[in-house]
């Protein structure tokens, strides 16, 4: 392992079946005001609303709700709520729902107290705030993410078609707890926990395929990737199986809290292909990474071939011998591939409503990153999105 690090995780996590009760641990080290935000309606149709606001009126607490959260929330979302929560007082931002309702809860709350544009601050300069933070506390009902243990925050402005994460530097912008109860991610409808899944799966690969030193991560997340395939096969088949819900709650957070990135260089060129194609269509996040991989990965192998060897042999039991490199790393990536097809995830971005008049603006709105095995340049994305149409 050779780079550098701090590794700092703040937030406390709360796991089980039993891990709501700890909000009344948590809520009185907080003020009297707090926001409560949400999506669509899935926590009041499912019954995790009442129980949080059964609890919140138990602690004594003054709410004011942001509702309507829409996945991939928008700039426009954003301002709404900075504006609630300003004229709230808030002392806390309760998150409950996935990953959007969560990231949306960090973007206001380093927002509330700073007198610049948020867009301009965070998500074009990349600054981190320099105004007092609001804490964050969620109630996670989705899984894939991360958001419910990392400093990330992606938010979309609809008129630039520009859908960017920031992955703020400071861990107090991470939320201070998460309380993740596997029960509430049983209502999810079976497109949204395969897309979760491969969410968790694709955070795994952008921290995997990347550097060449002898990396403790990698075999971490060799490890994690196991159980996300394992666990998923079982859960597509029963969805409501418990135990494989509860692995796959698990290992999304570790997918993404910063562990297994600490000594390594990273790639999230997957991330910035699938969100130009969210910024432009509006899909759901993990269908946009799983439509885009496979031409990526396929692109980017020969440049990092000892690592796909790796892959097709730690993480599928490919038995490489007698095989050229080549061949080996195919078979890893062919095995990904039938698992993928097997939970049933959208294979192109054409079913996601790209389409072929959309190639260059898509190539524009990509953010190139340059840590991974290849640097892409125009055109080499151009043709990614090409052959994921
Ligand atoms: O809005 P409601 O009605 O709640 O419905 C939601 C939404 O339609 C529904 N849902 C959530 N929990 C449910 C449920 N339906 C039934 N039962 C439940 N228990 O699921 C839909 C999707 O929810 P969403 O929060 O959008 O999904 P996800 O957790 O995948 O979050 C996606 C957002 O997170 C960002 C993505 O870009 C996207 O904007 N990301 C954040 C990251 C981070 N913070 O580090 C990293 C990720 O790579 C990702 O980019
Ligand atoms: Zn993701």
């Amino acid at each position: 392992m050779l780079g550098n690090f701090v590794y700092c995780n703040p937030t406390k996590l709360y796991f089980g079946d039993d891990s709501l009760p700890y909000l009344n641990t948590e809520l009185p080290k907080y003020g009297k005001n707090v926001v409560l935000i949400y999506g669509n309606g899935s926590v009041k149709k499912n019954g995790i609303y009442d129980e949080v606001t059964k609890i919140l009126e138990a602690n004594g607490k003054n709410v004011a709700e942001i509702s309507g959260v829409m996945p991939n929330p928008t700039l426009e979302k954003l301002y709404e709520g900075i504006t609630i929560a300003r004229n709230h007082q808030a002392d806390l931002l309760l998150a409950v729902g996935g990953g959007s309702v969560c990231d949306y809860a960090k973007a206001v709350s380093v927002s509330i107290n700073c007198n610049e544009d948020p867009w301009e601050k965070y998500y074009l300069r990349f600054e981190e705030p320099t105004c007092k933070i609001v804490p964050v506390g969620c109630v996670l009902t989705m899984v894939g993410t991360g958001s419910e243990m990392n400093a990330g925050a992606v938010i979309t402005n609809r008129e630039t078609k520009m859908k960017i994460g920031h992955v703020f530097a400071d861990e107090n912008i991470m939320p201070k707890f998460s309380i993740l109860n596997p029960k509430y991610t049983l209502t999810l409808p079976h497109y949204q926990m395969v897309a979760g899944i491969y969410d968790i799966f694709n955070h795994i690969c952008e921290q995997y395929f990347s550097g060449e030193d002898d990396n403790t991560s990698d075999y971490i997340s060799e490890g994690l990737m196991r159980s996300v395939i394992h666990s998923s096969r079982i859960a597509n088949k029963d969805p409501q199986n418990y135990e494989a819900r509860s692995n796959l709650m698990w290992t999304a957070t570790w997918a993404l809290n910063t562990l297994v990135s600490r000594g390594k260089s990273t790639d999230w060129m997957v991330h910035m292909l699938g969100q130009a194609v969210g910024a432009y269509t509006d899909a759901t996040h993990g269908m946009t990474l799983a439509a885009v991989s496979l031409p990526y990965y396929r692109h980017i192998m020969p440049y990092g071939l000892a690592k796909f060897v790796r892959f097709a042999k730690n993480v599928w039991d490919i038995d490489t011998s007698g095989k050229s490199d080549e061949q080996a790393a195919n078979e890893g990536l062919t095995a990904m591939e039938c698992w993928m097809k097997e939970l049933g995830l959208v294979m192109n971005i054409t079913e996601l409503g790209a389409n072929e008049e959309m190639l260059e603006g898509l190539t524009q709105s990509t953010i190139v990153l340059t840590d991974g095995y290849k640097a892409l340049n125009h055109d080499e994305i151009v043709d990614i999105f090409r052959n994921s149409l």
